[in-house]
């Protein structure tokens, strides 16, 4: 499922790029972006309609998963 973010997050969710990387971002930091994202709290470009496009419960597991990456 996170292979959706690598397009624009990098491989590996290692930018190195314009947008930010989430590789070794926290588990908790994820999820409160995503919810943010997805209620409309956090403006965003992009990343409002794609957390919207997510479950509460996906939001938790790719964040359980991207926080595993270094
Ligand atoms: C179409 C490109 C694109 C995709 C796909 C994408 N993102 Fe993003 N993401 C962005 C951009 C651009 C930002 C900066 C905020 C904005 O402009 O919306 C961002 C910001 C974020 C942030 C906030 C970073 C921070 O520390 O402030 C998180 C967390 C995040 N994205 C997670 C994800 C996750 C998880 C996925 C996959 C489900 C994902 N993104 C898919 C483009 C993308």
């Amino acid at each position: 499922m996170a292979q959706t973010c690598y397009v624009c997050h990098g491989p590996d969710g290692r930018s190195g790029g314009p947008v930010a990387s989430l590789a070794g971002l926290p588990r908790e930091h994820i999820v409160r972006q995503m919810t943010e994202f997805r209620t409309g709290r956090r403006p965003g470009t992009v990343m409002n309609r794609i957390a919207r496009s997510y479950s509460e419960e996906q939001i938790g597991a790719i964040a359980e998963f991207i926080a595993t990456l270094k």
